[in-house]
C-alpha cells in the first residue's frame, strides 16, 4: 500500500515577518558565522540555539585539513550547549544561516548528520525543537520540529 509523508513548514519573505525573538536569534546566527573557520570550502555557517531559559548558544563550522575531522555549525552549537549547560538541555529553536565566499548570506539547510544529532536531543527532551533556516534572497523557512526534517530516524 502506498503511503505519503507530508512535511509542514512555514515560509517567510524576509526577516521583518518574523517574531522579534526569532529575528534576534537569526541575527545571532549571522554574527556566529563570523566565528567560522572555513579555509577549505570558503562557506561560513552560523547557528544560534535558544534554550528554554532564554540562553542563546552559538556555533559555526570548524574545518580541518583532514576534511572529515571538521564539524558543522549546528553540531558545534548543540554539543556546546549540552556541554556548557547540562542543567538546561531544553532546546527551543535553532537558527541557521550560510555565508558564501562572496560574503552573501545564503541558504544552509542542516545536513543529514546534523539532523540525526539534533533529532536525538529532540527525542530526549520530549518536545519539539523548532528549526529556522535562512534561504537565498533573504527568505526564511521554519520547521516546527527536527522530526519533520528527519522522518523515520534511526533508533534502537
Ligand atoms: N556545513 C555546516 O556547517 N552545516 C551544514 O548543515 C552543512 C555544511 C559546513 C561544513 C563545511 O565546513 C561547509 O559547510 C561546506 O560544506
Amino acid at each position: 500500500m502506498d503511503k505519503v509523508h507530508v512535511i509542514n513548514y512555514q515560509e517567510f519573505q524576509s526577516l521583518a515577518e518574523l517574531e522579534e525573538k526569532d529575528r534576534r536569534l537569526m541575527q545571532c546566527a549571522v554574527e556566529a558565522a563570523e566565528g567560522a573557520y572555513a579555509p577549505y570550502s570558503g562557506f561560513h555557517v552560523g547557528a544560534a540555539l535558544r534554550l528554554g531559559n532564554g540562553t542563546v548558544v552559538v556555533g559555526s563550522n570548524q574545518e580541518n585539513v583532514a576534511y572529515p575531522s571538521g564539524l558543522c555549525a549546528e553540531r558545534t552549537a548543540i554539543f556546546s550547549a549540552s556541554a556548557q549547560h547540562p542543567e538546561c538541555r531544553d532546546y527551543e529553536t535553532l537558527a541557521i544561516v550560510g555565508r558564501n565566499a562572496e560574503g552573501t548570506l545564503c541558504e544552509a539547510m542542516p545536513c543529514g548528520a546534523c539532523r540525526q544529532v539534533l533529532s536525538e536531543y529532540e527525542q530526549r527532551q520530549g518536545h519539539p525543537m523548532r528549526v529556522l533556516c535562512y534561504l537565498d534572497g533573504g527568505r526564511l523557512r521554519i520547521f516546527e520540529s527536527v522530526a519533520s526534517l528527519l522522518p523515520f530516524s534511526f533508533d534502537f
